[in-house]
């Protein structure tokens, strides 16, 4: 585990290690010998923003660059005005892409008033090759430019920033190598996202995501149990196995398990309170995880299943490779043998030759299907991928107008299946303090639901019984049960 490594006792003088972690750890040692050097130059401690912008995964990674930040001497801060600044992009749809160039214009404001500044770009839009031939062009002040697959690189590469003069980029195309064992700072101390498997060989035909993350890649189960078992010794209690398709997990491992096996065993570690999982894939989700997660105690009550689309004839295009009768049949099923569970979505409106008729078909599964939440989005045309080249995009117009409908449906159903709890009592994790009302604590129901209670800080990081008083949409307004 890194955090017995000591920095101190890494010789500088030589040359860097062939391997894995431990190059990255004389790299670490180089890294905060220049940030001692530049803070004695300058009179004070430096400080370093990481901005995440995409998702979980993202979030994840967000936190392995802050743990190499801080242990090279940085302090963490929100300020984007600070001595480096990275910001980790998401490029899932055009709208996250764009707004980075906005957020660049004003780290250049920033840079401006402090020469001594760095800025950094990371994450899944710098995998695209038009977007470096922009930043190359138009971007030149940003200093350190790396992708999704060298992010464990990310001390050495930085040293290599130090060291240059101008624009450093190193972007992989793809790889087969996960390194273990680098430093991470977690947001929150009480509960953590833990990596499974990278990259996503589903090639759904509207998504990027294939071309900028990569083949998939499972970790080892004892790897994952090792990290898991250190986190819990760190005092966290709520972990989020993170996957693009957590159910095809550990199929290409030289001895294969299945995700429900693992799960097994994540639950068999002592002082770990809960188990959540993101995403799954429902052609891929087996029998085996439904009983799995019908006899846990730990396997929180929530499911996230994306259905993208309700009409058989656009999932084909789509290539999810289930029609609108199997999804139903298994969200159904899932909700007969778990009866307490909350199934929530991601649906995309507008897809290439989508009419008001498939739209309809949608309409229909979230009405019989009951969606606890779903997250709806306008699709976005992804250079590369197969559905930016039919030719059948639908109209602007007609696609807003059939977001809305859509949107304000799952809004109903979501009040109504988040209201049945109303009045009764239900388990906790206390979060956070709540940014409106510093009076209030938020904290999280197993169903995913948010409920804000009166309370101080001392709650954080404690299941506590709550009474669920209101329900105000998405969340409930409640009180501590005695
Ligand atoms: N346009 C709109 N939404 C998309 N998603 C993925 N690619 C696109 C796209 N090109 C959505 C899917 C996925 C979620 C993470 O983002 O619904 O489940
Ligand atoms: Fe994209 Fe489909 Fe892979 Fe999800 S499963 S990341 S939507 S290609």
């Amino acid at each position: 585990m890194y955090k017995e490594i000591d920095l101190d006792r890494i010789d500088t003088t030589g040359l860097p290690p062939e391997n894995d972690p431990e190059r990255q750890y004389f790299f670490l040692a180089k890294c905060r010998e220049q940030v001692h050097g530049l803070e004695q130059k300058r009179g004070r401690k430096l400080r370093a923003c990481v901005v995440n912008m995409g998702c979980q995964m993202n979030a994840r990674d967000s936190e392995k660059l802050a743990g190499i930040l801080e242990a090279i001497g940085y302090e963490l801060t929100e300020d984007e005005a600070s001595d480096f600044l990275i910001f980790n992009t998401c490029t899932v749809r055009d709208n996250a892409n764009q707004k980075v160039y906005g957020r660049l214009g004003e780290a250049n404001g920033y840079k401006r008033r402090n020469p001594g500044m760095m800025i950094a770009l990371c994450g899944c839009m710098m995998q695209e090759e038009a977007v470096i031939q922009r930043l190359r062009k138009s971007y030149s002040f940003v200093d350190l430019i790396f992708g999704t697959h060298n992010l464990y690189k990310f001390a050495e590469l930085l040293y290599a920033a130090y060291e240059a003069d101008g624009m450093i980029i190193d972007i992989w195309k793809d790889t087969d190598k996960i390194v273990e064992d680098l430093p991470v700072q977690r947001k929150y101390p009480f509960k953590s996202g833990v990596n499974i498997m990278f990259g996503c060989n589903n090639f759904c035909s509207y998504c990027i995501v294939p071309y900028v993350r990569g083949r998939e890649r499972s970790r080892r189960p004892e790897d994952i149990l090792k990290e898991i078992r250190n986190l819990v010794a760190d005092g966290v209690v709520e972990v989020m196995l993170l996957g693009q398709n957590v159910n095809s997990y550990g199929r290409n491992l030289d001895e294969p398990i299945t995700f429900a096996r693992l799960l097994q065993e994540v639950e068999k570690i002592e002082g770990l309170l809960r188990i959540r999982f993101m995403t799954s894939h429902p052609k891929d989700l087996s029998e085996e995880l439904i009983e799995v997660m019908k006899r846990s105690s730990k396997i929180c009550r929530h499911l996230h299943l994306p259905l993208q689309s309700g009409s058989t004839r656009i999932l084909e295009q789509m290539n999810r490779r289930y029609t609108r009768e199997q999804y139903e049949e298994l969200a159904l099923r899932i909700r007969r043998e778990i009866p307490d569970i909350a199934i929530t979505t991601d649906i995309i409106v507008g897809f290439p030759g989508e009419t008001p008729e498939d739209l309809e078909e949608t309409m229909d599964v979230v009405r019989r299907v009951k969606f606890d939440n779903a997250f709806t989005f306008i699709y976005s045309k992804r250079t590369g991928t197969p559905a930016a080249a039919m030719e059948n995009q639908v109209p602007p117009e007609q696609v807003r107008q059939g977001f809305d409908r859509l949107l304000r449906l799952v809004q109903e159903t979501a009040r109504d299946q988040v209201s049945k709890h109303q009045g009764s009592v239900m388990s906790a994790l206390m979060e956070e303090v709540n940014g409106n009302d510093p009076k209030l604590i938020t904290g999280r129901l197993s169903n995913n639901t948010i409920v804000h209670v009166p309370g101080d800080a001392s709650m954080i990081g404690k299941i506590l019984p709550v009474s669920l008083d209101e329900c105000h949409g998405f969340y409930y307004m409640g009180h501590i049960a005695e």
